[in-house]
């Protein structure tokens, strides 16, 4: 998804810009561009590809010694909606005029429209975008105040947007505006930055203001001033990044979805601190502002969200009907804005989102708010939007999550899902003792984690046979079955394999006619009241000549008819959905390193999907 950077202050921006980009590279993209103040005139540049493409043109065409007065700029990475990726389609957009620059997040819906009355009016556009009919919008409205032609050309337009303009005409200052695609403003001394997420800020500044829908901000080096569309102050605080810088750099791993992968004991353990009680077996989640009337009057749990997060969800969905006894359903977010849900206050809709910007999670937000229903979230980045929107919540301080590929999100998720589910349980008809017993599980989880991640080399070994072959088949019950989703996405979104997940009793249903001699097919085959059902339906493959790869605890039968196995540790059948995945991480990062993929960032995928 595109990235957006501003700097305004006493520093030279090209080398902050850059920077920014690089650190929003992971967000996926196939263009950059920046464009600065110099005096009286604006410079831009723009190169399809990588941020050091970009670099390189920069150091070409503009000596070193005309980058250091050069303090006000915008820059963009853009992720193709409107027009290929190629240099004129790349952000920053002009006015007419050219004394303006434009770089932009999002969808406008009706930008055509404006395209024609601009052209109508002798506008001669030069890219496909969306964009540029803002850019020229701005110019249209500009009578010397950028403030006041922003939200002039703003209050024209439908859609989302989150964009940052400067013009030629106002040295020292850049506009800022945001609607449905995030914003945030970097507050340090003497120099402000503005990024679409925090990790571009974050080796300036830990001091952040979160821009809500709707704010308009005029960013100078010194100043911060934020109003509404209609020019109405608004007042936002100041908030402290929680993470370290350290934690946006790859830390001696090859990728960041290897460190994320590693990282996994010390999020799972930080998603659960404080928030497990193991002398009651229940879980303290004040975020989840829930009392015990309000627990007891629930009628159903709705989970909404996206992608790895809908997995994580189907996984909670075993948890709540197994341990609170509550009706609870889970649905892909871009359906349940849509039809209409049969939701109403005895609801709790929980919204899960890595980002906390997933365009259709914040969507079903909206909607499940509109029905009167409980809300809330379950999300990572600390003062996103979903976050804000839902009001309460549990985060995941899983830290942040680089990789494309979700890892360590998926796994704080589904732990901190468990931690509801039992909380929840017992404050309904879960007993103490069994409510004992899972808190205890529960608590082992980061040895867990350990005992998957230190079968590495064994798990790459299985790679070397796997990264051979272009489809693959996950299979799973009950719980596992989101979780032989999930492995599945995580082979398709890194190796390019094309892998499917099924539920085990579903492939004899027809999918079992793609099966070819050689096949992988992932069994998750841990200790469950089902194993020799989906003992059954390995053998069903193995017979057909499937290559077995069999994710067992330890010396379960499917182990004897596998051609690989790997172990996981004995643990409650909801506890061992995240060790399972763990595993199924490391199998789709080896097949994945193999095949010489870009590992962090695959072709046409973004990290964040603000868009539609
Ligand atoms: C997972 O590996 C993908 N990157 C993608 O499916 C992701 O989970 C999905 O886009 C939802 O993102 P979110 O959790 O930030 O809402």
């Amino acid at each position: 998804m595109c990235g957006i950077v501003g700097y305004v202050g006493r520093h030279a921006a090209t080398p902050v810009l850059l920077g920014g980009l690089r650190r929003l590279e992971y967000r996926g993209y196939d263009s950059a561009g920046l464009s600065v103040q110099d005096g009286k005139e604006l410079l831009t540049l723009r190169a399809v590809g990588k941020v050091s493409r970009l670099a390189d043109k920069v150091r070409a065409e503009w000596p070193e010694e005309l980058q250091t007065r050069r303090v006000v700029g915008i820059a963009h990475t853009r992720w193709a909606t409107h027009g290929a990726p190629t240099e004129a389609n790349a952000h920053p957009h002009a006015d007419a005029s050219g004394r303006i620059r434009l770089v932009h997040n999002g969808i406008i819906e009706n930008y055509r429209a404006i395209r024609a009355k601009l052209e109508a009016k002798g506008h001669v556009f030069a890219s496909e975008t969306d964009t540029e009919a803002v850019a020229r919008l701005v110019g249209e409205y500009y009578k010397g105040d950028l403030r006041k032609a922003v939200i002039a050309a703003l209050r024209q337009v439908e859609g989302a947007y989150g964009i940052a303009v400067i013009s030629a005409d106002e040295p020292g200052r850049i506009i800022v505006a945001r609607k449905g695609s995030p914003l945030v403003i970097g507050v340090g001394e003497g120099e402000c930055l503005i990024a679409s997420d925090p990790s571009a800020l974050i080796s300036h500044t830990r001091r952040v203001i979160y821009l809500d829908d709707g704010d308009v901000a005029l960013v100078t080096a010194d100043s911060v001033d934020i109003t509404d569309l209609n020019h109405a102050p608004m007042d936002r605080d100041v908030a402290e990044l929680e993470f370290e810088p350290g934690a946006v750099e790859k830390g001696g791993y090859d990728h960041f979805m290897l460190k994320e992968i590693h990282e996994q004991p010390e999020s799972v353990r930080n998603a659960l601190r404080g928030r497990l009680d193991l002398l009651n077996g229940t879980a303290v989640l004040s975020g989840m502002g829930t009392g015990a009337r309000e627990l007891l009057d629930l009628q159903r749990i709705v989970m909404v969200g996206c992608g790895t997060s809908l997995h994580a969800g189907m996984v909670g969905d075993f948890a709540f009907e197994e341990l609170a006894a509550l009706p609870a359903e889970v649905q892909p977010a871009a359906e349940f804005r849509y039809r209409n849900p049969l939701v109403d206050g005895r609801d709790l809709v929980v919204a899960i989102s890595q980002s906390g910007e997933t365009a259709d999670t914040l969507a079903a937000v909206r909607e499940a708010k509109d029905k009167g229903a409980m809300i809330m979230g379950l999300v990572n980045v600390v003062g996103s939007t979903i976050a804000r929107e839902t009001g309460r919540g549990v985060y995941l301080h899983a830290g942040p999550e680089i990789s494309v590929a979700s890892t360590k999100a998926f796994t704080g998720q589904v732990a901190v899902l468990l931690l509801m589910a039992l909380k929840l349980g017992r404050g309904r008809r879960l007993s103490r003792e069994r409510g004992l017993a899972l808190a205890a599980e529960i608590a082992r989880l980061p040895e867990l984690i350990e005992a998957v991640l230190r079968q590495d080399a064994a798990i790459a070994k299985v790679a070397e046979s796997m990264a051979k072959h272009e489809h693959a088949f996950f299979l799973g019950r009950g719980p596992m079955h989101p979780v032989a989703l999930e492995g599945a996405l995580k082979l398709k979104e890194i190796s390019y394999i094309h892998a499917e997940g099924y539920h085990a009793a579903e492939l004899k249903h027809g999918p079992i006619a793609l099966l070819t001699p050689g096949m992988p097919v992932v069994v998750l085959a841990n200790r469950s009241p089902v194993v020799d059902k989906t003992l059954g339906n390995a053998e069903e493959c193995k017979a057909r000549g499937a290559r077995i790869i069999a994710i067992v605890t330890e010396g379960g039968p499917v182990a004897a008819i596998a051609d690989d196995v790997i172990q996981i540790p004995d643990c409650d059948p909801l506890v061992a959905t995240i060790p399972a995945a763990v595993a199924l991480q490391l199998l789709a990062y080896h097949v994945a390193r193999l095949r010489g993929c870009p590992i962090d960032q695959p072709r046409n995928l973004a990290k964040s999907v603000t868009v539609e």
